[in-house]
């Protein structure tokens, strides 16, 4: 990183969807942390955001819930085409990094705004550091798988939750020196709010006085085809008649469920609600008879608290749930969702090995590592 005159290192941290902000909130803690320590070389951190997600059960609840301070810039890209919302977010972005020239740009996790950010700097020759580096489906219809392998290609520093992902990036070719295993931000945020989350009062509000299992989906390769999501609604009808489903669900899946027809899997049984913020849900996680989901960190999140997982795809970028957490992979296949879903009411239960960093600590060493670098 170039130094600049005051010694102060100028950090652009970008979040743009839903599953940033629980990866943003603990490195912004951890800047905070460095600069109380490091009185004469403070890092100054600039949070953009880019407006992907906007709603606000699928940001500003975030914001509140995770205590993350006020983005200095919006961009307000919204939603769109995968290309509009990469390009949206490119054009306004360029603008602010010329005008503030950063030491560095940091980027999170796998979606557009991700590697939007990741071009953008690069094309300006400004150091991206990727947080969450390494990890790979190898499924390329993914858009997420698309957006992981150019931004790991096009970043200076790689910090990886898993040796698994330092081993992917090694494959491609990366450098080793441009690897740092660091652990997994997503686990400081849930243990910096496990405590918190106990005060939500969301399973009175739900009224849920009996087990239940709690369902979050939203991937494409799901939910926008109505064969798919038809299988799946058909196995969580089994499902249901022995254990209630809470269903969070996201803006897309609801259009989805309406466009294709689908409303009438939906009842006290299998309950659709809105999304929820970061507390009620975790309190939801904690609580539930196991969960049900195709998201990312959620099947991170359900190792930690040792709640088992059934993750709706045939893939996955976090193999290390399955072979040392509770997370086990069904697709969207009835009957390997039903078979599973019974053998949890069962008592089956998957042991969690303990993972290597993943102890609440990685914010504080992706900033120590990038503080030494300056
Ligand atoms: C994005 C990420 C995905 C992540 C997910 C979590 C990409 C390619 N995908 O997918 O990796 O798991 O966020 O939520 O970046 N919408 C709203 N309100 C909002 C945001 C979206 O109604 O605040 C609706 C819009 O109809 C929009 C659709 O959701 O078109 C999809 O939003 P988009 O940001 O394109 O992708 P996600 O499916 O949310």
């Amino acid at each position: 990183m170039e130094k600049n005159k005051r010694s102060i290192i100028k950090i652009v941290l970008i979040a743009g969807a839903r599953p940033n902000f629980m990866k943003v909130a603990p490195i912004i803690q951890a800047i905070k942390k460095h600069n109380l320590r490091n009185k004469s070389s403070p890092i100054e951190c600039q949070l953009i955001h880019t407006g992907q997600h906007y709603d606000y059960e699928m940001s500003r609840a975030f914001f509140e819930d995770l205590l993350i301070p006020e983005p200095s810039v919006y961009l307000k890209v919204g939603s769109g085409n995968h290309a509009q919302q990469t390009g949206k977010v490119m054009i306004r972005l360029e603008k602010v990094l010329l005008e503030n020239r950063p030491d560095l740009v940091m980027v999170v996790g796998d979606v557009n705004s991700t590697l939007a950010g990741a071009l953008t700097a690069v094309k300006l020759h400004i150091p991206i550091a990727h947080v969450e580096a390494g990890l790979r489906s190898y499924d390329r219809e993914m858009p997420e798988e698309i957006n992981r392998l150019l931004t790991d290609s096009i970043s200076d520093y790689l910090f990886t939750p898993t040796e698994e992902a330092n081993e992917n990036l090694i494959k491609e070719g990366i450098p080793k020196e441009k690897i740092y295993f660091v652990g997994d931000v997503m686990v400081d945020n849930l243990l910096i709010n496990l405590k918190r989350a106990d005060k939500s009062k969301i399973i009175k509000q739900l009224k849920l006085n009996s087990e239940y299992a709690l369902l979050t989906l939203h991937r494409p390769s799901n939910v926008d085809e109505k064969k798919n999501l038809k299988n799946i609604f058909s196995a969580l009808q089994k499902i249901s008649n022995k254990i209630q489903i809470v269903f969070p669900a996201h803006p897309r899946t609801k259009k989805r469920i309406e466009e294709f027809g689908l409303s009438n899997y939906l009842d006290k049984r299998i309950r659709l609600i809105n999304p929820l913020g970061f507390l009620d849900f975790l309190k939801l996680m904690k609580e539930a008879r196991f969960v049900m989901t195709d998201s990312g960190g959620i099947q991170e999140e359900t190792t930690i608290l040792q709640i088992p997982c059934l993750t709706l795809r045939n893939t996955t970028e976090r193999p290390i749930t399955i072979t040392q957490g509770t997370n086990i992979l069904c697709g969207n296949n009835p009957r390997k969702i039903v078979k599973e879903a019974e053998e949890i009411l069962k008592g089956k239960k998957k042991k969690v090995r303990p993972l290597e960093f993943w102890d609440g600590k990685t914010a504080e060493r992706i900033i120590k590592i990038l503080a030494e670098h300056h």
